[in-house]
């Protein structure tokens, strides 16, 4: 019988998830013969019936091109806007995957996604998921796809960021994303030679970031640049925080800082730009990537993570695995029980190599 595959892309959008598609693809046709669905716009897609089918001709010279060619969405199974309502939706869902006679469905996604799979997988569906984002913390994988092309644009960017700053005497603060994990704001940090590096694993004090800004200034480097994590906090906002939720108000919760708490968009970094403007005297400017970090031709690290686990992904379906996430482990493909992997995510180790070779370089992380 030949085997269906089910396939769909869904949260962020990242560059290598073309890649993927075709490394699953092409290793299930050419090697295994199975038949491949391609459902458009991550879950609804799947619960709209929108197919788009992998086949030679729609997989072809899509290793290099960014974004998905079957589009995605952040739409959850359970939780689905339809007519205007919030509509538990896994039934449609359910029901399409028996009409395409599945025999599986690969999810490609982040950690939202691996939880929407499970329970799919909990209502028996076969499914297995590829780790995607380019926030890197997806757990019980080395890497996710994405995070390295990801880190290369940030890294170029602070690379270019230099000149203003020492020809303005300035300071530079450069906001990555990466959600509450900030491997992104600490690989291009370290990359790219930024002075000062605040992520969320380290609560910063400002007045300690000021004081390395200054100590620069006086040996006569009258700029730094600042690779700022978008989930990066003051020791206030952290404890704050840590507070809220322990007294489960967080809902009533009156945010510290409201114009920073609220603001996602870069509020933040725009505030503590004010705030080390006032307590060095430097000029400070700031740069937010945002969406810059998610668009265009994976690199190559990227291309062949997708391809490994791409591949990998059709031959564990050929060997009839299903229940699982494909992490990258070294140079493996290795199968994680869902269940080990959904509700957690990869943060930065305190003693992750990365931070201890930037303090090594004098790199100061606010604490
Ligand atoms: O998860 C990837 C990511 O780019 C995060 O780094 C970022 O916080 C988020 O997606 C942005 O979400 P959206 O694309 O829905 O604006």
């Amino acid at each position: 019988m030949v085997k269906h595959v089910g396939v769909l892309t869904a949260g962020g959008d990242s560059p290598g998830l073309n890649a993927v598609l075709r490394g699953i693809g092409k290793a299930a046709q050419e090697l295994f013969s199975m038949k491949v669905i391609g459902f458009r716009d991550g879950f609804r897609g799947l619960m709209e019936n929108r197919t788009l089918d992998l086949n030679e001709q729609t997989l072809s010279g899509i290793l290099t091109l960014g974004g998905t060619i079957l589009g995605t969405s952040r739409d959850k199974p359970h939780r689905m806007l339809v007519g205007g309502k919030s509509m538990d939706m896994t039934d449609a869902i359910v029901e399409n995957y028996r009409r395409n006679q599945l025999d599986v469905l690969v999810c490609i996604g982040g950690g939202g996604t691996q939880k929407n799979a499970y329970r799919l997988m909990q209502k028996g569906l076969h499914v297995i998921t590829l780790p995607k984002t380019i926030d890197n913390d997806v757990a019980m994988t080395d890497v996710s796809f994405g995070f390295y092309t990801a880190l290369g644009i940030a890294t170029e960017a602070i690379d270019r960021l230099h000149s203003t700053a020492h020809s303005h005497h300035r300071i530079v603060l450069v906001q990555t994303m990466g959600h509450r994990a900030g491997w992104l704001a600490l690989g291009a940090g370290v990359a790219g030679g930024a002075d000062v590096i605040l992520i969320p694993e380290i609560p910063y004090d400002i007045e300690k970031v000021a004081k390395s800004v200054l100590s620069r200034s006086r040996g006569g480097k009258h700029f730094s640049i600042v690779a700022v994590a978008e989930g990066a906090m003051s020791l206030e906002s952290s404890t704050a925080e840590k507070k809220s939720k322990d007294k489960k108000a967080k809902k009533n919760a009156k945010p510290q800082n409201p114009q920073v708490d609220e603001d996602p968009y870069g509020g933040h970094t725009l505030h503590l730009a004010k705030q080390l403007e006032k307590l060095t005297g430097l000029e400070s400017r700031v740069t937010i990537l945002g969406y810059l970090q998610r668009g265009g031709t994976p690199s190559a690290d990227d291309r062949i993570l997708a391809t490994r686990l791409g591949t990998a992904c059709a031959a564990a379906i050929h060997n009839g695995i299903q229940g699982v996430m494909l992490g990258s482990r070294e140079d493996r493909a290795e199968p994680v029980a869902l269940d080990q992997v959904v509700g957690k995510i990869k943060t930065v180790p305190l003693d992750h190599s990365w931070i201890e070779s930037a303090r090594r370089v004098g790199t100061s992380f606010g604490d």
